[in-house]
């Protein structure tokens, strides 16, 4: 072949594999597109259609997204988008100097290490999850390896439902990456399937430990500050829970998005745990007062969207502290907002005997929002008995 019918060959073939590459992207971006449309618009069609202006735009298809001009901002609110794309994270050496650092317990040195670093990139992210008018969004913390009690979750009580003209209840899960190294490859594809399956699944850059959950926390409310703007309640809590969205919704029925609404198993004047076996020991030189601010148990609360948003304001000037729920209770200190007790809320167990009989009397599960600690399997069966053939003798009055 001559040099000239190379070249003409060769661009030929360029041409021909770049329109099939361009075909094939358009094709996967459309269905894409629609699943990402809002459901078709019933009463407001004109907000329905363009949902907080986050559609993509055909002309700057090409253009990297730093590149697009951000719309005119209407009121003062943050980014629109994650705007944390790297991971510039060095340890704090400033400490190791430190007498009293050096005489810490491991995992207090590595928190304190790292304490700065406050905001992670994204590897799995969900933008469009708050499009459309949602009432309650379900945010509930796990991790990697966790996937059963995902499943067990998405069979009930994490079940999306459209609740009319209320809106839509949405479900995520919040995860960082797995605590193994050995493991992380590998759990990071099966994650990325069952999130291709799903679509649920929020997840940052950091190491999924349990100094970290307050990461959890921030990360969240974060991305809520940016991407939901227009969600009226939260449900947060734990994936070992047993939730009863009859009786939250019930519950939220009288109330308004505009309340300082913050509920759940909430404890005054907890004292820090100073007991260095327990799991949520503090040393003094992390925490020095004698009690903490009344907080709620992370297991399961609710809370309301604009709460939300000005808390993730009130955290950012707060130093992280390694229990999430306490911290979140320092945060609530700064904008004096106290949270409400409810006795619906069994964050931090029923009853002082573990064999209690109420630990598995369906009809106690059935009166209540949220019951701490059941194992996958045993959810289903207790969501199963819930939702049953069910005569209890007389409904506990709780709401
Ligand atoms: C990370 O931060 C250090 C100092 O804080 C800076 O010198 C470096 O350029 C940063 N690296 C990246 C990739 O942003
Ligand atoms: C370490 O100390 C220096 C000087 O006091 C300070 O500028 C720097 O911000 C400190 N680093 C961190 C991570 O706190
Ligand atoms: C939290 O995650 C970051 C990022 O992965 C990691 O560097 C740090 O060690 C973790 N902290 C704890 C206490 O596990
Ligand atoms: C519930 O009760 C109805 C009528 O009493 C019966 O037909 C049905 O099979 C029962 N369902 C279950 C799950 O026991």
């Amino acid at each position: 072949m001559s040099l000239w019918k190379k070249t003409v060959y060769k661009s030929v073939c360029l041409s021909l594999a770049l329109l099939v590459a361009v075909t094939v992207f358009q094709r996967n971006l459309t269905p894409h597109q629609f699943l990402q449309e809002p459901p078709p618009p019933t009463q407001e069609p004109q907000k329905a259609q363009n949902p907080s202006g986050h559609l993509v735009n055909p002309n700057s298809f090409w253009k990297n997204p730093k590149d697009v001009a951000a719309p005119t901002p209407m009121a003062p609110r943050g980014p629109q988008t994650w705007d944390v794309s790297t991971t510039n994270c060095s340890a704090n050496l400033n400490l190791t100097h430190q007498p009293w650092f050096q005489g810490l317990e491991p995992h207090f040195r590595q928190f304190l290490t790292y304490r700065h670093c406050r905001y992670f990139p994204m590897l799995l992210n969900h933008p469009e999850k708050c499009r459309g008018t949602v009432y309650l969004l379900v945010v509930v913390k796990s991790v990697i390896t966790q996937h059963d009690r995902r499943e067990a979750i998405r069979q009930t009580w994490g079940l999306e439902q459209e609740l009319g003209s209320r809106g839509a209840v949405r479900t995520l899960f919040l995860l960082g990456t797995a605590s193994k190294q050995e493991e992380r490859a590998h759990y990071q594809q099966l994650l990325a399937y069952e999130d291709r399956l799903y679509g649920d699944i929020l997840q940052w850059d950091f190491l999924d430990s349990f100094f970290n959950l307050t990461l959890k926390e921030i990360h969240f409310l974060k991305w809520f500050d940016i991407y939901c703007p227009h969600v009226q309640f939260i449900f947060k809590g734990d994936d070992d829970v047993f939730v009863n969205p009859t009786n939250l919704l019930e519950f939220l029925a009288d109330r308004q998005p505009q309340e300082d609404l913050f509920v759940g198993d909430v404890l005054q004047h907890a004292r820090p745990i100073r007991k260095k076996d327990n799991k949520y020991y503090i040393p003094g030189v992390l925490y020095s007062k004698p009690s903490y601010p009344p907080y709620a148990g992370g297991g399961g609360f609710l809370m309301a969207g604009g709460l939300a948003r000005r808390l993730h304001r009130a955290c950012d000037t707060l130093e992280l502290y390694p229990i999430d729920d306490v911290f979140l209770g320092m945060c609530l200190e700064v904008l004096s907002v106290q949270p409400t007790a409810h006795e619906g809320f069994k964050t931090f167990g029923i009853s002082r005997n573990r064999n209690s009989r109420m630990n598995k009397e369906p009809c106690f599960f059935r009166s209540m929002l949220v019951v701490h600690k059941l194992l996958p399997a045993e959810l289903l069966a207790m969501w199963g008995l819930v939702h049953g053939n069910l005569t209890c003798a007389r409904k506990l009055q709780v709401l």
